[in-house]
């Protein structure tokens, strides 16, 4: 029975160390996650206790002298045993998938009045949409707490996957689908939303900024931000929505992003393809594998991107990048 004690003290000893590495949940789809979590994590260490601890009581209990060469007793079978080791895993494993079935039905139900908000995945940005405020576009994720949000959620690429750690919920963006999830903030605070699934060298830049606010500020954002896509500078908003800061530093929108070359540099790298500024730039975003920079490879920044910009957001760009530079 020693041997009991020693396993859960090591199991539980290692579980109290690694509690504070989970994220803190902060929404109600992760409270229920958490739930199922614990509820399997538990039955397996209790599992796990109490085989190891028979191994290393029939080890030391059993174990033979060296100069022992006889056989051992033989075992014709023992019914109770095998109906217990059948019918109580059998319990086990039905009452974990019953628990995760309704859990996985109640975290897909947004309810009566969800907020949609439509995000757009490409290497390696994420954009937002909220067709309720009048379509207002956002390079950061912002929510109102304590109400359901329903993301309909598309890829121009690849595949990416949507994951805010302490939300909980996981979804694939998969080219030529809409995907679907739901999440309900139960608490104010600033996250990360991070992709999830390997999608090109920028993967691990891929990120967006996510703020849930109470529904008064939420509202006073969205005023602010339709209020500001009138006036003021087009161009560094939509260098902004885009994400263009993940992948590329540049030193006025005060970003700093390694993936892609320099837009600091852009007037000296249109002199080296012998092209004018403006046309270099708009270039780069149209039919970025035409010229590629010194040290970096074709490929990376997909045409997608270029595609997904109206003309408008375009010329506003190109104003923004190349007008800074003379
Ligand atoms: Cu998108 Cu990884």
């Amino acid at each position: 029975m020693a041997g009991i004690g020693i396993v859960v003290g090591i199991l539980v000893t290692l579980v109290a160390v690694l509690i504070p590495w989970l994220p803190t949940s902060a929404s109600e789809e992760m409270d229920r996650i958490e739930f199922v979590f614990w509820f399997a994590t538990v039955i397996c260490i209790g599992i796990f206790a109490l085989v190891a601890s028979v191994i290393i009581y029939s080890v030391l209990t059993f174990r033979s002298p060296p100069e022992d060469e006889s056989d051992g007793p033989s075992i014709h079978g023992h019914t109770g045993l095998e109906v217990a080791w059948t019918v109580v895993p059998a319990v086990l494993v039905v009452a974990i998938g019953v628990l995760s079935a309704v859990v996985l039905s109640q975290n897909g139900n947004a309810g009566p009045n969800p907020l949609p908000v439509k995000v757009f995945a490409l290497q390696f940005a994420w954009r937002f949409e909220y067709p309720e405020q009048n379509g207002l576009k956002s390079g950061e994720l912002v929510l109102p707490v304590g109400r359901s949000v329903r993301f309909e959620m598309q890829s121009a690429d690849v595949i990416h996957s949507f994951w805010i750690p302490e939300m909980g919920q996981k979804q694939d963006l998969v080219p030529g689908i809409t995907t679907r999830v739901v999440v309900t903030p139960k608490r104010e605070g600033t996250f990360r939303l991070v992709c999830t699934e390997l999608c090109g060298l920028g993967h691990a830049t891929m990120r967006a900024p996510v703020r849930v606010l109470s529904q008064a500020k939420f509202d006073a954002w969205v005023k602010q931000q339709q209020a500001g896509a009138g006036a003021g500078d087009k161009g560094a908003a939509t260098f902004a929505a885009a994400g263009c800061g993940g992948c590329h530093t540049f030193t006025p929108a005060g970003t700093n992003g390694k993936i892609g070359p320099s837009l600091d540099n852009v007037a000296a790298d249109a002199k080296k393809a012998g092209e004018d500024v403006r046309a270099y730039v708009k270039e780069s975003i149209v039919d970025p594998n035409k010229v590629i920079a010194q040290g970096y490879s074709a490929g990376v920044m997909p045409r997608s991107y270029g595609q997904s910009l109206s003309a408008e957001e375009i010329d506003a760009l190109v104003q923004y990048l190349a007008g800074s530079t003379q």
